[in-house]
């Protein structure tokens, strides 16, 4: 892509960091809508313009992995006729985006607890993944139908299944063998988590995997992300002293 050299380039120039990993909580759009007395479901369909806006941003900026938290496990306490739309959405994106993303290069992975959902949408999903695997440009990870808790258990019940099965010893079961049982085996810890909309909390999102991520609050709702946004998340994270438990002299 022309523009990405470019924006690699200026950003080093201002000294920005560029996080491996951004995991984003993306937020904020029924007070977007509220705001401009608009329905909520306004709000989710400018959010979709901001994940296109978004996983432009870091292709340029040469950020490897984005994930994208659209649907919690817990957003199903919403009203069904909400739940129902973001789950238009999600198809429609697909049906509207998947064709230009993969040209982009862009490899697709969605996680979080697909069983539950319709078989109509499980197809999709591996069709999406199944089409860009082969991808070297962005890994997009959208967490849909996700949280963290969850995961973390679905880990512990398939090691336990394994070691009362006689295929594992219960002392091989370290940290990177629980990661490996975690649905975003094989991707790098988030380096960065942005949340938008002033919230300060991560709501189930990546638990394990925030360990040591630096965690990024802005009060800007989610449909106003933009790159002037982006560039004042990537300002903070720059600004971090990423010590991980050591000391830096
Ligand atoms: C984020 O915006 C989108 C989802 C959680 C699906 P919200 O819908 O949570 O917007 P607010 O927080 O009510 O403003
Ligand atoms: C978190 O936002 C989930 C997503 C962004 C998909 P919520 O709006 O559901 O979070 P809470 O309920 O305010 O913690
Ligand atoms: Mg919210």
């Amino acid at each position: 892509m022309s523009t990405q050299p470019a924006a690699i380039a200026t950003a080093s120039a201002r000294g920005l960091k560029i996080p491996r990993h951004m995991g984003v909580i993306m937020d904020g759009n029924g007070r977007w809508a509220k705001a401009r007395g608009l329905r909520r479901s306004d709000g989710h369909r400018a959010g979709v313009e901001a994940v296109r806006r978004t996983v432009q941003l870091a292709t340029e900026y040469g950020i490897e992995c984005l994930t994208l938290f659209s649907f919690s496990a817990e957003n199903w306490r919403r009203p069904a006729d909400e739940v129902k739309f973001i789950f238009t959405l999600l198809r429609r994106f697909i049906a509207s985006d998947l064709d230009r993303l993969h040209r982009e290069n862009v490899r697709i992975r969605i996680i979080g607890v697909r069983d539950t959902l319709e078989d109509g949408l499980k197809t999709i999903i591996e069709e999406v993944e199944d089409r860009t695997r082969n991808n070297t440009g962005l890994d997009l990870i959208i967490a849909f139908n996700y949280g963290g808790k969850v995961e973390i258990a679905n880990a512990a019940r398939a090691i336990a299944r394994k070691v009362a099965q006689g295929e594992l010893d219960p002392e091989a079961v370290d940290e990177n063998l629980v990661a490996h049982y975690l649905d975003t085996e094989g991707l790098p810890d988030p380096d960065l988590i942005l949340r938008t909309s002033g919230e300060m909390r991560l709501s189930n999102f990546l638990l394990w995997q925030s360990a040591y991520a630096e965690l990024v609050f802005v009060d800007e709702n989610w449909p106003d992300f933009d790159e002037a946004v982006f560039v004042k998340a990537l300002r903070s994270y720059s600004e971090r002293d990423r010590r991980f438990g050591g000391i830096n002299t």
